[in-house]
């Protein structure tokens, strides 16, 4: 069925708590979502806030009415299937910083949801919006939701809020939709802002196979016997290339050994015995949506995700991974998504930073500090190849705020 096609690019949803984000994806994912099999469903789907929609065009109808997530038109013919994306639910509390912030890496677009009822911007709103800049994600379409909470005067006057917001940031141009994802109003709209924003984008099917390994899972029952174990399950996104059923895997940075009292990461080696994507079964998988790849692992190197913020690929493939490392650093003028918004100072030696890179987020200690540069001793390593963007985050207050993007050095 159309509907189930593995899905091609991976759009987030992000902005402040309770603007709608969840509500917009369940009335754009239809009825096609969470057919993964009972145990990818309870480990993966529901947890990861990923969700599968197919975009589909009535032919004959006139735009925007013409794009849809119904199988069937309002002429009772039978739409088109455009494409099917998955949408990357970001949390918007406060405290989930850091898992919008591993999100992000796997977005190659995002909707930033905007209530029409409150006044713009809203912390999170602002923070998750520096995000997508420092992580470089500008394909961006602004939902401007709960528009049926509000009249028409006051969605003008939040409408020019937003405009006046987004100006001179990576949103700039990026169109703004009101929509009511409660009452389902404006969805064919924001579907072709959508089509037309945010591409799925060019893949060589060449590159090395490289996946972000967002969760891991032992899938298996309390009580089942060592012959019947199912081995470790990754959970995660493929950026580049394809993976196949009986393909050599690397994991790196793998798992931590201890020898001689010294600490060190080594590899891990397996080969893929099932994938799941798009909700089932698959010999090959392709980039976009979520993945699950059952391994020949010991499930318990896999539990309760383990091996999340790793990179898979074939082994002698994937980028180093590093301890410490030295980071071209370029801080925000202010801090965003706090109530004060005061100036960000210089990052000072000594100081312990959080950092994301990839779905990896590490924190670590500042050993050396120069203008626009600094090093780090990190506490868990990360795999990532030189150049790799990095979102620095400081303990202000009560927890971590984005300060700026790192970028990795030779
Ligand atoms: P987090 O994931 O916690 O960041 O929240 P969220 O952005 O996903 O918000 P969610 O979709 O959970 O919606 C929050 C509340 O707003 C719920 O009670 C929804 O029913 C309500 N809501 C969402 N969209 C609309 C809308 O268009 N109109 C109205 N009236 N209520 C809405």
């Amino acid at each position: 069925m159309a509907g189930n096609q593995q899905p091609e690019v991976n759009i987030g949803l992000v902005g402040h708590v309770d603007h709608g984000k969840t509500t917009l994806v369940q009335a754009l994912s239809g009825s096609w979502t969470d057919q993964h099999s009972e145990e990818m469903k309870r480990g993966i789907s529901i947890r990861l806030g990923y969700a599968d929609a197919t975009f589909r065009y009535c032919d004959g109808a006139d735009e925007p009415e013409c794009y849809t997530v119904e199988e069937e038109c309002p002429d009772g013919s039978e739409s088109e299937p455009l494409r099917t994306v998955s949408f990357v639910d970001a949390p918007g509390h406060e405290t989930l910083m850091a898992t919008m912030l591993s999100g992000a890496s796997l977005m190659d677009g995002a909707v930033l949801v905007v209530s029409a009822n409150e006044p713009v911007p809203q912390p999170q709103t602002e923070e998750h919006l520096m995000a997508l800049d420092i992580i470089g994600i500008d394909n961006i379409v602004i939902a401007q939701n709960k528009v049926d909470l509000v009249s028409g005067d006051q969605a003008r006057e939040n409408y020019e809020e937003i405009q006046e917001f987004v100006e001179g940031t990576v949103a700039e141009d990026a169109p703004v939709v009101p929509v009511s994802a409660g009452q389902e109003v404006n969805l064919d709209l924001l579907i072709q802002a959508i089509e037309e924003e945010i591409p799925t984008p060019d893949r060589d099917p060449e590159a090395d196979p490289r996946m972000h390994v967002a969760r891991s899972f032992d899938i298996n029952k309390p009580g089942t016997t060592a012959t019947d174990l199912a081995g470790g399950v990754l959970g995660g996104s493929l950026v580049q290339g394809e993976l196949e059923v009986g393909d050599d895997l690397e994991i790196r940075p793998g798992r931590e050994v201890e020898e001689g009292g010294q600490t060190e990461y080594v590899p891990i080696q397996t080969s893929i015995r099932s994938l799941q994507a798009g909700g089932k079964s698959a010999e090959t998988v392709t980039p976009g949506g979520l993945l699950g790849v059952g391994t020949g692992l010991d499930p318990a190197l896999t539990k309760g995700d383990a091996l999340a913020g790793r990179l898979a690929g074939p082994p002698g493939s994937l980028p180093p991974t590093w301890e410490e490392f030295t980071m071209d650093v370029d801080l925000l003028e202010r801090v965003v998504g706090a109530e004060s918004g005061e100036t960000v100072d210089e990052i000072s030696t000594g100081e312990p930073l959080m950092m994301t890179v990839g779905t990896a987020t590490t924190v670590g200690a500042v050993t050396s500090a120069r203008e626009g540069e600094c090093e780090v001793n990190l506490k868990r390593p990360v795999a990532a190849e030189p150049g790799a963007k990095i979102a620095i985050n400081r303990r202000i207050g009560a927890r971590w705020r984005l300060i700026g993007l790192g970028t990795l050095k030779e």
